[in-house]
């Protein structure tokens, strides 16, 4: 069996940072079509551990996701789309994996470190925060998912699964199956960062370009990118190390780009030799960047309006998909607390150990 899994938290609509990061592999390895299986988990339930005090943000954002999604290019024919919290045997799954993970273990996984620190929790950390990753080890081993697909940040919570599913098989018999994760192509694209030159794309740090965004919107983030500080004149030399506006021609630019729009250059090479020596101005950079991203983005953004024009659809793309997801899932945890002895009243066995136990 290969069964690809994989999922985001719905606290926002998603930005470019997602699309090369994930979502424009989720689209190729679905239309590659070499698996059986392939689950996009909405994660609302995970979503919840840290926007608990704000249910209202993680409802709104299910459907934004979704049609960002299916925008994309995911199809529904192909890709199961569920939501999380309407699958009730993650919960069950993720109850009995606690039992086979530590407190101390869970402290030391450094994405969730990172993420206490940016959180503020301090010494008050939510239970439900600190154990998302045995959660998310259910969202995984409940589709018998194998195939990953993620970002960096999230090889921690692979390693978590996989230490789970190990402990899980030498307690009460092998059934699970270790998962691996597969990374974006590049370290640019793994961590594509914000229009202000920080780490990360970020909501919270109000540096996206969603893919959502209007032309208008676009041209505008672009133009106020960050790019090198001491390149103030034209035939100033520029840097590229730490230039958004390369960072993002690194993961966007195409050689038919610079024929169709910058046809003094052959390819990136080429302009970053030039821009480097000085007489490239950063406009110039720019309006490529723009021209580059309009084109990418554009048929994105219309497919998505389309779909919205048509909401009850994608409602119940959701809805059966999540109905689907949950015969999957369910079969997974019958079978696991089959192998725990949790099956009292589907095992005729047990009645009759203990009839003969108390002798009747
Ligand atoms: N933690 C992931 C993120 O923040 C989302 C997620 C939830 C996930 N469950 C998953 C990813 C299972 C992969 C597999 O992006």
């Amino acid at each position: 069996m290969k069964n690809i899994l994989t999922g985001d938290r719905p606290t926002g609509r998603l930005h470019i940072g997602h699309y090369v990061g994930s979502l424009r592999r989720r689209v190729e390895l679905q239309n590659e079509g070499d698996y059986d299986n392939f689950y996009i988990e909405i994660a609302d339930a995970q979503a919840l551990t840290d926007n608990y005090d704000n249910p209202g943000k993680v409802r709104e954002n299910v459907l934004e996701v979704a049609l960002d999604y299916l925008a994309c290019g995911i199809d529904p024919s192909k890709v199961t789309i569920f939501i999380q919290s309407q699958v009730p045997s993650l919960c069950e799954l993720t109850f009995y994996y606690m039992n086979l993970v530590t407190l101390s273990r869970l402290e030391r996984n450094p994405t969730i470190k990172e993420e206490l620190k940016m959180r503020k929790f301090g010494s008050s950390i939510p239970a439900g925060f600190l154990t998302y990753p045995i959660s998310q080890a259910a969202d995984i081993t409940g589709f018998d998912a194998t195939i990953i697909p993620v970002g960096e940040d999230q090889l921690p919570m692979i390693e978590q699964t996989r230490e789970i599913v190990r402990s899980f098989n030498n307690i009460y018999g092998s059934i699970l199956h270790e998962p691996n994760a597969i990374l974006p192509e590049s370290e640019s694209a793994n961590r594509l960062p914000g229009i202000d030159g920080r780490a990360k794309m970020s909501k919270s740090l109000n540096n996206c370009i969603y893919l959502s965004d209007e032309p208008e919107v676009i041209k505008e983030k672009v133009m106020s990118m960050y790019t090198d500080p001491e390149h103030i004149r034209v035939e100033d030399p520029g840097k590229i190390e730490g230039n958004t506006v390369f960072t993002y021609l690194d993961v966007f630019a195409k050689p038919e780009h610079f024929e169709k729009y910058l046809s003094d250059y052959k390819n990136l090479d080429e302009l970053k030799n030039h821009y480097q020596r000085g007489g490239v101005g950063d406009v110039k950079i720019k309006l490529f960047l723009n021209n580059i991203l309009q084109e990418e983005l554009e048929p994105i953004r219309q497919r998505r309006k389309m779909l919205a024009s048509d909401i009850e659809s994608v409602y119940r793309i959701l809805e059966e998909g999540t109905k689907k997801a949950n015969l999957v899932c369910d079969e997974v945890c019958n079978n696991v607390k089959k192998l725990m002895g949790l099956n009292y009243f589907s095992d005729e066995s047990f009645l009759n150990s203990q009839r003969e136990k108390y002798n009747n």
